[in-house]
């Protein structure tokens, strides 16, 4: 080989060592960042550095939700005081859904393609108050008697008419003769003993210990990464303090278990009432019993659905047979309501109900079909349906969620619902007004607006 060809080949070589080294590494850092399913358990920022990036966006987010949530409500105050939660509270009164240009009229004319075509639909899933960030959130009527549940970077966006009465009623299977056990007092730690012990056996008064006692969870804890500044919030949350006195007073969470963040729903903490009768827990996951339900909130739940956050956190694991079976019995004693218009069927009774009730249970039961998955006694058929309310919206982003299928969802019993607004699992309608204008779209059944009173004066009585 001459002198030239030799540097040559010399350069074909240098070249391909390029190709095979190098080149891979340019192509690869000029990639995405990569869209993980885990947390940042190695955080190398500070706690002061994390509040100060939290806090230069808070106002600009809180303020783009509050747009949409005005473009979708009519946030003015309505509520009845004709029947009142059971704890006293009045009930809110809708619908509170806006309407662009048409009536409800007209939209129960329109198919479901011209809905969506036309971006009508006045029910799509609600993103969180920041959705790109998530984590439990307490409406203020909580933080104001619990000041330890106060985030420094998120307000809660939801006005307290349309919310549960903050300090609900407790009925209890095992001793109905006592009505409201609580009458007036939000159970903690610091009274749980005096109001229980002579009511509950040792076992379900350990129990309700538990659910009353601080555990560390993801935005309460004593890492960098919390979003909270007062010491007493580093120890963590309680079950009851978004399942106030075993009911809910409306906190809201993501859900663990969909990634990425923006396809994450809203959850709207459910009532524990009458868990007893029901065969599966959480809106999608269908665990079959209380204890794993119990078990897997503060495991899993609590740490958005990651077990390394959770061990650096501080996870606290309950044992089974002494801890999470006495929190589910105590959860298992916890009754719905009394309805005084209800029968030994849990159907109206024809003596005691007003003719708008009985004809509302009558369109329950026959042309809205509602019974076909909520049957009485309870109002629940214990299972999940896809009501497939994407047929009417399109797949995009609202701040930051994507309006995407809720897919299937438990069917939550009816029974005492008037006292849990607001609605559904993301709280998306928030009022029963809104909720039967939902189902009537959703079903399709062109209801009158006299039928629509009837049906909502049955929902009050359940
Ligand atoms: C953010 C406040 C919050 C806290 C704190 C909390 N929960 Fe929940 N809980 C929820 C939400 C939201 C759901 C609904 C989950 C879903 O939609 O999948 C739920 C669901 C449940 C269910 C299933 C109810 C049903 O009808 O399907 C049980 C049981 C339950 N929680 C028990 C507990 C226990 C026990 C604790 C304490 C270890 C606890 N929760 C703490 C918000 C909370
Ligand atoms: C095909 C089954 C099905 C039919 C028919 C149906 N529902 Fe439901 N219902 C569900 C499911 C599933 C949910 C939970 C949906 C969600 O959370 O996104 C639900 C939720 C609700 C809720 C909210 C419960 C809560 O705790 O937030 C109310 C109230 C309700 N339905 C009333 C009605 C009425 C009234 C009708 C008839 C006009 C009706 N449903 C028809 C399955 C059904």
């Amino acid at each position: 080989m001459s002198k030239q060809q030799n540097i040559i080949v010399w350069l074909i070589g240098i070249c391909i060592m390029f190709i095979v080294m190098v080149a891979p590494s340019v192509v690869f850092a000029q990639q995405e960042k990569v869209n993980s399913s885990y947390g940042p358990t190695n955080q190398t920022e500070t706690f002061d550095q994390i509040k100060a990036e939290r806090m230069a966006v808070k106002n600009a987010r809180a303020k783009e939700h509050m747009e949409l949530l005005s473009s979708r409500y009519d946030l003015s105050k309505k509520t009845s005081t004709d029947i009142l939660m059971s704890g006293g509270k009045p009930i809110p009164v809708g619908p509170t859904a806006k309407l662009i240009g048409v009536t409800w009229e007209q939209l129960n004319k329109m198919t479901p393609e011209q809905i969506k075509e036309k971006g009508l639909f006045p029910y799509k899933p609600l993103p969180f108050a920041d959705h790109r960030e998530g984590g439990m959130l307490f409406p203020e009527m909580i933080t104001k008697s619990l000041p330890r549940l106060v985030r420094f970077d998120l307000d809660f966006d939801l006005p307290e008419w349309i919310l549960p009465d903050p300090v609900p009623a407790i009925y209890l299977t095992t001793r109905p003769d006592l009505g409201d056990v609580a009458k007036g007092r939000l159970i903690t730690i610091n009274n749980y003993y005096e109001i229980f012990n002579g009511i509950l056996n040792p076992k379900q008064l350990e129990g309700l210990r538990l659910l009353v006692t601080q555990f560390p969870q993801q935005q309460f804890n004593a890492t960098e990464d919390r979003r909270t500044d007062r010491p007493d919030g580093m120890l963590g949350v309680t079950c009851f303090d978004c399942h106030a006195n075993g009911n809910t007073n409306g906190a809201n969470h993501l859900v663990g278990d969909i990634r990425p963040q923006e396809f994450r729903h809203r959850i709207e903490t459910p009532s524990l009432r009458g868990v007893n009768i029901q065969r599966l827990f959480g809106s999608q996951r269908a665990l079959k019993t209380v204890e794993d339900f119990t078990e897997f909130e503060q495991r899993a739940a609590y740490f958005d659905g990651d077990q390394c956050m959770a061990s650096k956190k501080g996870i606290n694991i309950l044992e089974r047979g002494s801890q999470v079976h006495f929190m589910a019995e105590f959860l298992a004693l916890l009754d719905f309501p009394p309805a005084s218009k209800l029968n030994i069927y849990g159907k109206l009774d024809q003596k005691r109900a007003t003719p708008s009730e009985l004809r509302g249970e009558a369109l329950f039961n026959g042309k809205a079909q509602c019974a076909s998955c909520h049957p009485a006694p309870y109002y629940t058929d214990n299972s999940m349906h896809d009501l497939k309310a994407e047929r009417f919206y399109k797949q995009e982003l609202a701040n930051w969620m994507m309006m995407a299928h809720d897919g299937p969802i438990k069917t939550f019993p009816l029974r005492g619902i008037k006292d849990t607004p607001p609605y559904m699992h993301d709280g998306r309608c928030f009022t029963l007004e809104d909720i039967v204008e939902y189902f009537n779209l959703v079903q399709q059944l062109d209801l009158k607006s006299e039928e629509k009173k009837d049906l909502v004066a049955f929902l009050r009585q359940l």
